[in-house]
């Protein structure tokens, strides 16, 4: 596995990391989510993402987590970087949604309850909520951090102003942003322009959640939808209609560039997206364990000749999902 310094930080982080939102709810697999987490971690893959609301149904994600930790890795934590957050609905009433300073620290009481972690190596703020003030969002992570509940704090899903203001905010007092969590793949490269900018400027990490487009950008839509995707599941994010024709034959125009480069259409599609060194990590999420060490070869070939880069561009042509 290649490590880089999470911004200008000490931390380093794996370039791919393993994401917790799909595939390891109650609803799902379990012995095939333990097989995942032990794969990732024996693969070098240290830092496991997770959130207050991730399953199916919200937090058993944490849960599984936890006893997966439990019964198998218990001695390696300190080998670890575990995050979760807080921003999106949780729970009924005012208090279980947003950036309230009510909301992130309960939320993440919550979590460690879930986990049976003593701390997060990082805590988020799940997304911007401009009903609260950045203030109050920004001086619970703090306090956060300096009662020894997360050792860093982060942001995600932040647009560029409000992410300006909250890295200010964090690093007048003294709590870094450590990092910003954004949607970055060939389909959304708003980050390019608006986010990458921000965090070097702030010397913030930046590690990109859904770089395969949730699945679109690896060969299994190319001949129609298969049973067992996430874009067939009714537990799914991604919608069947989401997954357009258009989009479609543009991975098929990719797919031949891949093959070209001997790599899978996803392997091709995660090493694209670390070719940015501003990229500090991928955040992948498996199905299988199969999955997970295809994308691992992405990271054998990282390299692409400008002609290559060029024609993906042409191929791309600023499509997004
Ligand atoms: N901060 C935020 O707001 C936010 C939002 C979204 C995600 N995230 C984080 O980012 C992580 C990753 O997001 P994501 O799951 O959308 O990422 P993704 O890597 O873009 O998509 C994962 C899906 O792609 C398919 N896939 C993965 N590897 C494959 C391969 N080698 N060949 C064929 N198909 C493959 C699987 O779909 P099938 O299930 O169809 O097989 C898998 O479930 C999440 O777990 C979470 O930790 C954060």
């Amino acid at each position: 596995m290649n490590y880089s310094f999470c911004g200008k930080s000490g931390l380093q982080l794996p370039k791919i990391s393993l994401g917790l939102w799909h595939n390891f709810g109650y609803v799902d697999d379990y012995e095939e989510a333990k097989q995942m987490v032990i794969y990732a971690f024996e693969q070098g893959i240290t830092h496991f993402d997770l959130a207050n609301n991730y399953g199916p149904p919200p937090g058993s994600a944490e849960s599984n987590f936890g006893k997966i930790l439990k019964e198998n890795l218990a001695a390696h934590r300190d080998e670890m970087v575990i995050s979760s957050k807080a921003g999106y609905l949780m729970w009924p009433g005012p208090y279980g949604n947003g950036g309230s300073r009510k909301y992130l620290i309960s939320s993440l009481d919550q979590s460690l309850k879930r986990t049976g972690l003593e701390y997060f190596d990082i805590f988020y703020s799940h997304r911007y909520d401009s009903e609260t003030p950045i203030e109050e969002t920004m001086q619970a992570l703090v306090d956060i951090v300096k009662q020894g509940k997360a050792l860093y704090a982060g942001i995600s899903n932040y647009p560029p102003e409000q992410a300006r203001q909250a890295m200010t905010y964090l690093r007048e007092a003294h709590v870094p942003c450590l990092i910003y969590q954004g949607k970055y793949s060939m389909f959304n490269r708003m980050p390019e322009d608006e986010i990458l900018p921000v965090t070097d400027e702030y010397g913030s990490g930046f590690i990109a959640f859904s770089p395969l487009a949730q699945g679109v950008l690896t060969d299994k839509y190319l001949n129609g939808i298969p049973e067992h995707s996430r874009a067939a599941d009714t537990t799914g994010f991604l919608k069947r209609e989401q997954v357009r024709e258009e989009l479609v034959a543009k991975v098929k125009q990719l797919n031949e560039i891949a093959v070209q480069r001997g790599q899978t259409m996803a392997e091709m599609a995660l090493s694209w997206a670390l070719r940015d060194k501003r990229v500090t990590s991928l955040i992948v999420g498996t199905r299988t364990v199969d999955q997970l060490k295809d994308n691992l070869k992405a990271l054998e070939n990282l390299s692409f000749s400008e002609e290559k880069l060029s024609r993906i561009d042409t191929i791309l042509d600023g499509a997004t999902l």
